[in-house]
């Protein structure tokens, strides 16, 4: 087992009716904020509503930046850059998903620095300073709400690309499983393919001596399979939704790679190229990603696949050898992806194989870095991956 340093400093609020807290948590930080949020979905379904009345409740006046699309683009961010200074404001809102969340985070490293906000993620400039962030969670699936990351696409070149710090983690996140009935099927689905990759990110990783993280893993990852199958029949059940989303949270605050590094993270960033050029939700391409790889890599360290197989799918029957019982796990792994309703092959979700070279060679800053820490993964290896997802 690694050393580490674990720190999850983010409060979660959890429960019926949290929502309405907003106005006293904002309250903490600010008596003037940004409100921002996507497509909609608030207004449709009366969030939006009893945010405004909880923050008015507490005199906290608000700007307000809405129309952020899933898979959220630079344009939008520096728009609330600007929207922030104009403003003096000195706290963010976010109110919604993933993409939300990151715009938020986005935007608060970007109000203190004098440059561009993508010079961050390039990697050509260190965060000093970030306006804290405040989250309302609304679909369980990326744990932004208590990660350090963000996650933006740049429009010019449809690069994107993730960045982490620990100014990053929000101040607190509400979290009602009341607020994530409304979603469609397909989202809730999409959600619970990422929330699965986060711990698999963390759990296909070569650290002996791990027990404690590999039972914590196995665990959520059970949890998240059964209640999916149950949210899917019956969308407004309390305890499978709340089971969800506290999973959700728990698969990507870190604590579930302590002591094991910080995970393999080659499927999150093969997938990133597709839905960056594509589009499609972060959940679907990872759907089609992770098995892929899986497939690709498994024979490096055939035993931890046999454990995940075991422990995780329960495949039990007499097979021959360690090998076949690897790849039932994996074919489970697939097959549930499909049960939920989601793509597990590239045409599927209508994409060709005619941009892989690119993809890989963006995924690899022109061939010259490896991607991936369970196995370490070239340009070749990368087209060979989105060849076995074709
Ligand atoms: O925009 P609105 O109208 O709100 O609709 C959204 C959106 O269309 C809808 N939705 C959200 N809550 C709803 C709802 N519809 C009905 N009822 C509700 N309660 O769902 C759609 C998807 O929202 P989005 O925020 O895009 O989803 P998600 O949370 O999956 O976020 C995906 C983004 O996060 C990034 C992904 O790459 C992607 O860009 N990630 C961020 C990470 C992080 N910051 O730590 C880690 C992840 O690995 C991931 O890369
Ligand atoms: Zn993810």
């Amino acid at each position: 087992m690694k050393d580490f340093i674990f720190s999850s400093p983010t409060k979660i609020i959890f429960g019926k009716g949290t929502e309405e807290q907003v106005g006293k948590e904002v309250k903490n930080y600010s008596n003037k904020v940004l409100l921002c949020y996507g497509g909609g979905s608030i207004k449709k379904y009366g969030l939006y509503d009893k945010v405004v009345k909880a923050l008015k409740e507490e005199g906290v006046e608000f700007v307000e930046l809405s129309g952020v699309k899933p898979n959220p683009r630079l344009g939008l961010v520096q728009e609330g850059i600007k929207l922030v200074r104009e403003n003096n404001i000195n706290f963010i809102l976010a109110v919604g998903g993933g993409s939300v969340i990151d715009t938020a985070k986005a935007i608060a490293m970007g109000v203190p620095y004098e440059g561009n906000v993508w010079d961050f993620f390039e990697g050509k400039a260190e965060l000093k300073e970030a306006l804290p962030v405040g989250v309302i969670l609304t679909i369980p699936a990326t744990g932004s709400e208590a990660s350090d990351a963000t996650v933006i696409t740049n429009e010019d070149g449809w690069y994107k690309i993730g960045f982490h710090h620990e100014l990053l983690r929000p101040k607190f996140a509400i979290m009602n499983p009341e607020l994530t009935y409304t979603l469609p099927p397909y989202q809730t689905a999409c959600g619970v393919a990422d929330i699965m990759a986060h711990i698999m990110e963390r759990y296909f990783v070569n650290e002996e001596g791990v027990e404690l993280t590999d039972r914590l893993c196995e665990a959520t990852l059970k949890t998240v399979i059964n209640n999916a199958r149950i949210v899917l029949k019956d969308p407004a059940n309390y305890n499978a939704r709340a089971q969800i989303m506290w999973a959700g949270t728990i698969a990507h605050n870190d604590l579930l790679n302590t002591g094991r590094g910080r995970g393999d993270w080659a499927s999150h960033r093969i997938e990133h190229e597709l839905s960056a050029i594509y589009d499609i939700a972060h959940g679907a391409g990872l759907a089609i990603v992770f098995p892929a790889w899986m497939k690709y890599v498994y024979k490096n360290n055939i035993n931890r696949f046999v454990q995940f197989a075991v422990k995780v799918w329960d495949v039990d029957l007499p097979y021959e050898n360690l090998e076949e019982i690897a790849l039932e796990g994996i074919r489970r792994t697939e097959e549930f992806f499909k049960e939920i309703g989601l793509p597990v092959r590239l045409k599927e979700a209508g994409i060709s194989d005619d941009r892989f070279e690119e993809m890989a060679d963006k995924c690899t800053k022109g061939g010259t870095r490896t991607i991936g820490d369970f196995v370490k993964l070239n340009k070749e290896d990368i087209i060979k991956i989105y060849e076995l997802a074709r």
